[in-house]
């Protein structure tokens, strides 16, 4: 890991999504489940961001909660509101009652998009999970939240039947993401987007166990794993912990704070923050300099938005970023002035 590269490589979270206009007209009346559940439409869609733009990355088409859904939780997932799950777990009974995801019987459909992917696809693929606590929170909160609080008061109220939550749902990313790498996956993400929501002692007792269970039991395998949230200033230590070789940063801490805080025998992946796409380009050229300045042409830096890109963004400027960090890190590596 953290190998030396002739130019800084970049790729986007939601690559794939509703910014681009072929990515709407694909999405047309199915539903997003539909997608991600018929292999050549998955396909389809991990494929259109690289039509564009030579982005470095392939991120496979589908959603955090399609593994769910596999494990027997009626869900769906409504435009512009995202998870829902109509009967919440709220009791130790549901949570107990779950069983571990089978992903070769389970999710079938996902590792046939993995294989199908692989044979067209000219740059890495990356798969992904959903990590605990954002999985759990969905769950627990019957859709997205602000506050986490059903969430939190069931980890604080039955820590037993939380820790074997996290477990559950931790063992069984595990194995979504093992089947995924068996498939033909060459790096898996992590996302733990809402574990940002809890201060650093309750992440350390209540959620970076089941974690870095998660990241050990993968060791093994010859893929960079990637860990990310949003809001994580003050868990990037701990997530450095939980055991990826790849700490995911959003933008609201500097990029050169953030490395430091995980330490440069990581790498770190971001942090452009995404709600500046949509200024004009020369904002958008200013921040994205400033990324690379404070990543300072060390080894290790994947560039990336902060956060999944934004529905309104002009896929031109997505386009025209890309070639600005390939241009600007080609043959630099080691060359950036240190500092912020
Ligand atoms: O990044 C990619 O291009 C791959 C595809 C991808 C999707 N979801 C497809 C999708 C990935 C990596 C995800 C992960 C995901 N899903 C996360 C973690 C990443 C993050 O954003 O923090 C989360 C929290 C979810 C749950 C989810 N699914 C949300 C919050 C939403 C948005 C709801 C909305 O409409 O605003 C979804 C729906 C979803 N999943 C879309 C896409 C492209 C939106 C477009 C659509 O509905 O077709």
């Amino acid at each position: 890991m953290r190998q030396s590269v002739d130019r800084t490589p970049v790729w986007f979270m939601r690559q794939a999504g509703r910014y681009l206009p072929e990515y709407r007209a694909l999405r047309e009346g199915r539903d997003i489940l539909e997608l991600c559940r018929t292999p050549e439409l998955a396909v389809e869609a991990t494929m259109l961001p690289l039509r564009r733009m030579p982005v470095d990355a392939a991120i496979l088409f589908s959603d955090i909660m399609v593994p769910v859904a596999a494990m027997g939780i009626d869900l769906r997932i409504d435009p512009g509101i995202g998870p829902v799950v109509p009967d919440p777990i709220r009791g130790n009974d549901e949570v107990w009652r779950l069983r571990t995801l089978d992903p070769q019987a389970e999710v079938p459909f996902v590792l046939e998009t993995v294989r199908l992917l692989r044979k067209e696809l000219s740059v890495p693929l990356i798969g992904f999970a959903g990590g605990p606590f954002t999985l759990a929170s969905y769950l627990v909160e019957g859709g997205p939240s602000r506050n986490h609080e059903r969430t939190k008061a069931l980890m604080h109220a039955d820590p037993e039947t939380w820790s074997h939550l996290m477990f559950v749902l931790g063992t069984s990313m595990a194995a979504y993401l093992r089947a995924q790498v068996e498939a033909g996956a060459q790096a898996v993400q992590v996302f733990d987007s809402w574990a940002g929501a809890l201060d650093p002692d309750d992440y350390l007792h209540f959620v970076l166990p089941a974690t870095r269970e998660l990241f050990g039991s993968l060791a093994d395998l010859d893929v960079p794993l990637i860990h990310f949230g949003v809001g994580t200033g003050e868990l990037l230590p701990l997530m450095r912990d939980a055991g990826a070789t790849v700490v995911g940063v959003d933008w609201r801490v500097p990029l050169h704070e953030a490395w430091e805080r995980v330490g440069y025998d990581v790498a770190v992946q971001g942090n452009l923050d995404p709600a500046v796409c949509l200024a004009p380009w020369e904002a958008v050229e200013k921040k994205a300099l400033t990324v690379l300045r404070r990543a300072a042409g060390r080894p290790g830096h994947v560039f990336n938005l902060g956060h999944g890109v934004l529905p309104g963004t002009p896929p031109e400027i997505l386009e025209r970023l890309v070639d600005l960090v390939h241009e600007r890190t080609e043959g630099s590596a080691g060359a950036w002035e240190e500092g912020p």
